[in-house]
């Protein structure tokens, strides 16, 4: 009789948990959603459509997608040059690793995923007001984790 009351109070903590994570990412304006394209061959993202030359894909009105490749010790776009997307858009982000697992995170906001050889990581980030954010990784990935970032500039 024990076993289904433990059972039961872990299944009321396991649901209380994934309520506070969608409450805090919604809190913040900001919209995390499910990885569905799942993976990529990390051999071939060179010649890979959107992975092999990453950028800003404009898809709707106010909506763009974003293919972002982290590698040591860049994110392309973001390193090298910002990237540049208008203010009011809905831009969700497709990441994902060249060599090492890397972070990508947008700073000051809790938009922040891994970005993993072989995976594609997710999440979709509101950007309301003109202005500048720092990207960050946030794993370390090598002797030049502390100087991978990049820039997102809000026009
Ligand atoms: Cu890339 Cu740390």
């Amino acid at each position: 009789a024990y076993e289904k009351l433990w059972l039961a109070l872990a299944l009321v903590l396991i649901v209380g948990f994934i309520g506070t994570i969608t409450y805090g990412a919604a809190g913040a304006g900001i919209e995390m959603i499910d990885d569905e394209g799942g993976t990529v061959d990390p051999a071939t993202l060179d010649q890979h459509p959107k992975f092999g030359d990453p950028g800003i894909e404009r898809t709707g009105e106010n909506s763009y997608d974003v293919y972002v490749v982290a590698r040591q010790f860049v994110f392309e776009p973001g390193t090298t040059q910002p990237l540049r997307v208008p203010a009011d858009s809905t831009v969700t982000f497709h990441v994902t690793a060249a060599d090492v697992i890397h972070g990508f995170e947008v700073v000051g906001t809790n938009a922040n995923t891994m970005a993993i050889p072989g995976q594609v990581s997710e999440f979709t980030v509101q950007f309301e007001e003109p202005g500048e954010y720092g990207m960050l990784c946030n794993e370390y990935c090598g002797s030049g984790h502390h100087v991978m970032e990049g820039k997102i500039v809000v026009m």
